[in-house]
């Protein structure tokens, strides 16, 4: 059985994110989504938040209704190479969008490699309607009480409502 894991600091999961997922899940017999923190970023939502959040715009975007459904949501601390030799995980799962990704992409699969070099990456390319979708423009426009419905799920939005309050009803 080919386990992958699709790692990122979902802060907050995306439309981009779902893309990747489910386009995953055609191709491996399980799918671990595992929220990670990286020192690089500081972040908005606990690993927890962003499990939950995972977990509940899976549901709503029906993914857990799909025949093809084996998805599991984790989070681990710690070396992504630590983690995947604990769950049995072989394949590691990266999106990408631009040609900008790449050079971070290459970087960090030589590294991983280096560490692990059982450890096979799988790179799938977002769909065109996501590409320019990040977290922390998501982050940055929900700040400023803009409308981040084409980039989020339902319940993405109104967990960034709740952190950052509703500018409208502040009348912003
Ligand atoms: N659609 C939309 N946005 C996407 C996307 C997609 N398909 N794929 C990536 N992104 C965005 C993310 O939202 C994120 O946006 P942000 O920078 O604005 O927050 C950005 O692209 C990068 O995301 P991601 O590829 O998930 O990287 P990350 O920096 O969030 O997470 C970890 C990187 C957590 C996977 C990595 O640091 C890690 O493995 N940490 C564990 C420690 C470790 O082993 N480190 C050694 C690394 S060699």
């Amino acid at each position: 059985m080919c386990v992958a894991i699709y790692p990122g600091s979902f802060d907050p999961v995306t439309n981009g994110h779902l893309d990747i997922v489910r386009r995953a899940e055609k191709l491996f017999n399980r799918v671990i989504v595992a929220v990670a923190s990286t020192p690089r970023k500081s972040h908005l939502f606990t690993p927890q938040e962003r499990v939950e959040l995972l977990s509940r715009s899976l549901r709503h975007a029906s993914l857990d209704r799909s025949p093809l459904y084996s998805t599991w949501i984790d989070s681990f601390d710690g070396l992504l190479t630590d983690y995947a030799k604990r769950i049995g995980a072989t394949v590691i799962i990266r999106g990408l969008r631009a040609v900008a990704d790449f050079e971070f992409e290459f970087q960090f699969t030589l590294a991983n490699r280096d560490m692990d070099p059982t450890l096979e990456f799988v790179h799938l390319m977002t769909g065109k309607d996501n590409l320019y979708t990040s977290s922390s423009l998501v982050r940055e426009i929900a700040h400023f009480g803009g409308d981040v419905s084409r980039f989020v799920p339902p319940p993405v939005k109104e967990a960034l409502e709740r952190k950052y309050g509703k500018r409208s009803d502040q009348g912003a």
